[in-house]
């Protein structure tokens, strides 16, 4: 087919999406934040005649490979093979259309990322600094990003990783965790001295805050303007951007060893060299998309990179001092499945490629199902059963209904030939019209990032074209007016063809089916977008369609219910394997003691006693006060154990009493001792019973 001629002088878009980390497949919640919206806007500038460069790769450092690693028990450059092949993969058959994939592991890239360091090493940017971090001593590691888990700092969010919190978005340093614990052994880390290199971020606050909160007040979403007026009215502060692991990037510098650069600092560079790679490829000069003033770079993100493109990635192209900022930076909100949050590591999703096995030769129906939900301004809830509504009755029953009523109608009364036109009605020449602003509103709406308004308004040129047909009904005027039948099929017509192309962003596998059905390779040009509205026709009466196909089927019942019982499924064994890491964490041995002397032992006064009253500590719920028989006196012993026991049925019992541990007030009543205790398998707590029969109170125990 032919392509748009560009203009020599066009628009240049470097448009990226957020490289996706290879520790798992993709899912609709990628999809429908990042993906989905980018690869509309770049379809659509693509359209507009504009010089697009559209890039991704994948992002194939970071603690995240590590882990995943560890979990299947392969290297990290097993796991990033395995899974950056099967999104390289999936992405092609969704037909997102980047102009190149890469990844991070590739040497354009490690070469591209250490000369980009080394550029702001060598201008004395970074603060070299040893300081105390996290360090896991059991496992000999040192706990960097997500090797750490603890309590945010800013929100509270308990799970909080290393480098920042996914439920606030906030960027921290680890040892701003509170209660961090390590991921590899659940141990409380120790601190350790180690050197890194720290970039001070508060150097930048001045710029930031005009280039964002000022420059950028209007034409930025509220969403990401919110983030970042928070973090820049918190205040910036140096962040490391090297890290004691084996996996990522040699720090370029000497002195350097087993140290590589943090993920962070290396995967927004991706975006450069992807660009190189591909500029290398097509023979075109990779500077004009990161270095000419005129150039728009847009970065399409989820929400919980916002901080690392607005803030820290801008601070690093600033203090760099060759790139350009970016123009935009549209990030969504989240999207759920079935009103529960995403997760890869539960398995709650849908997965790109599992997706497409199902639904073969499907995409248009989830991107357009996506879409339709996009998370733009709050997150969203994607479920099967408003998926199918979407298809069947929308995309069946408005798109695929009007085209196909042109299909047969134009096959039926002419051959497949467009029809000669007579004199257009009132009712004609407002339809024409209606049809030829439609480009110019759904372009507004993809200017502002507002794609499901966009493609509201798409599926409102359908809805123009089904009603013109029901009002004007071809297969009535058919038998008594033949003129005005053609020229109401011909109205039609330019109806179908300009859905064709003006879907082609947010439906691209129907638009391409479409333009076959329509004939429009054997136009003399391709159709670009505001073609619709300038050309005075957009098929021209003597033009010969092709054969109709379907373009949407109807999805039946039983195809959602399998998409439900696999959620099903996946829920089930969730609870299982929740179940079973409770009852193993039961049935744990806690580690043995350090050693001790027989001394230490010795100086325990171990006894045997009765318990001969007992009764509950006033406003306490925990606390018995005993009154046990020791063989040596009758003393008081208050006991944390009202939740096991009812104080009536412990009289009588006979216990292992530490009797010579010094005193000590408990809400005012004074124990003298302990009374030992040990949990049963279903963790309630039993007495250490001291043994036979006969064993006499007062008896030592040695
Ligand atoms: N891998 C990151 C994520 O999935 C995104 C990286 S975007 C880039 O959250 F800018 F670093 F490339
Ligand atoms: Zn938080």
């Amino acid at each position: 087919m032919n392509s748009p001629q560009k203009p020599a002088t066009a628009d240049k878009y470097t448009i990226t999406a957020a490289l996706p980390y290879t520790n798992g497949p993709v899912h609709i919640g990628h999809l429908a934040g990042v993906y989905v919206p980018a690869d509309i806007y770049a379809r659509y500038q693509r359209l507009q005649n504009k010089d697009v460069a559209f890039i991704c790769g994948s992002d194939e450092h970071g603690v995240a490979i590590t882990l995943k690693a560890k979990k299947e028990g392969i290297t990290p450059q097993e796991v990033v093979d395995k899974y950056h092949a099967i999104i390289k993969k999936s992405f092609e058959d969704f037909g997102i259309s980047f102009d190149n994939y890469s990844r991070t592991s590739a040497e354009i890239h490690h070469k591209t990322a250490s000369e980009f360091f080394r550029k702001m090493y060598d201008a004395g940017q970074f603060i070299e600094e040893v300081t105390e971090q996290l360090f896991d001593a059991e496992a000999n590691q040192f706990l960097a990003d997500r090797f750490v888990v603890g309590t945010c700092p800013k929100c509270g969010f308990e799970e909080a990783y290393g480098d920042q919190c996914e439920k606030c978005g906030t960027s921290h340093n680890a040892t701003d965790l509170i209660n961090p614990r390590s991921v590899i052994s659940g141990n409380k880390p120790v601190l350790k001295e180690t050197k890194h290199w720290f970039l001070p971020l508060e150097n930048y606050e001045d710029f930031l805050k005009q280039w964002i909160l000022v420059d950028h007040k209007k034409d930025w979403k509220t969403n990401v303007l919110g983030q970042c007026k928070s973090w820049l009215d918190d205040g910036l502060r140096p962040r490391a951007v090297t890290r004691d692991l084996d996996w990522g990037i040699p720090v370029p510098v000497k002195g350097a060893d087993g140290k590589v650069l943090y993920v962070w600092f290396d995967a927004p560079i991706g975006y450069i060299s992807s660009t190189k790679e591909w500029a290398e490829r097509e023979g075109k000069n990779w500077e004009d998309y990161w270095k000419d003033e005129n150039t728009k770079l847009l970065h399409f993100i989820g929400k919980d990179n916002i901080v690392f493109h607005c803030i820290i990635f801008p601070a690093m192209l600033k203090a760099e001092g060759s790139y350009i900022l970016p123009t935009n930076v549209p990030a969504n909100e989240f999207l759920n499945l079935e009103g529960n949050k995403i997760s890869t590591s539960k398995n709650w999703a849908v997965w790109l490629h599992e997706y497409l096995e199902d639904f073969s030769n499907q995409q248009d129906v989830l991107r357009y199902a996506l879409t339709a939900n996009a998370p733009e301004t709050k997150d969203n809830d994607f479920t099967w059963a408003d998926f199918q509504a979407r298809n069947n009755n929308e995309l069946v029953a408005i798109f695929g209904n009007f085209i196909n009523r042109v299909m047969v109608l134009t096959d039926k009364y002419y051959e497949g030939i467009i029809p000669e036109p007579a004199t257009f009605s009132e009712v004609d020449e407002q339809t024409l019209a209606e049809l030829k602003a439609y480009p110019e509103v759904i372009a507004s709406s993809l200017e502002r990032y507002r794609f499901r308004e966009a493609q509201a308004e798409l599926m409102n040129v359908a809805r123009l074209g089904n009603k013109y047909l029901a009002d004007e009904e071809p297969w009535k005027t058919i038998k008594i007016d033949e003129e005005r039948t053609k020229t109401v099929m011909y109205v039609a017509l330019q109806i179908a063809s300009a859905l064709a192309v003006l879907s082609e962003p947010f439906l691209p596998f129907t638009s391409q089916k479409l333009k076959e059905m329509l004939g429009h390779a054997a136009l003399v040009e391709a159709l670009s977008w505001n073609d619709i509205s300038t050309k005075p026709e957009l098929l021209k009466p003597g033009h010969k369609i092709n054969k109709a196909e379907l373009l949407f089927s109807k999805i039946e019942d039983e195809q959602i219910e399998n998409q439900l019982n696999k959620l099903k499924q996946t829920k089930m064994e969730n609870t299982e394997n929740k179940e079973k890491i409770a009852s193993a964490e039961a049935s744990q041995v806690t580690p043995q003691k350090e050693t001790i002397q027989y001394d230490d032992f010795a100086k325990l006064d171990l006894r045997v006693g009765t318990i001969i009253e007992a009764e509950k500590m006033p406003k306490a719920d925990k606390l018995l006060v005993l009154k046990i028989d020791t063989g040596i006196d009758v003393r008081t012993i208050v006991s944390g154990i009202a939740e096991s026991f009812k104080p009536e049925e412990i009289i009588g019992k006979k216990v292992t009493v530490l009797a010579n541990l010094a005193p000590r007030a408990l809400r005012g009543v004074e124990s003298q001792g302990m009374i030992l205790m040990t949990e049963n398998a279903d963790g309630k707590l039993v007495f250490v019973n001291p043994g036979e029969d006969g064993v006499e109170n007062g008896a030592t125990i040695n």
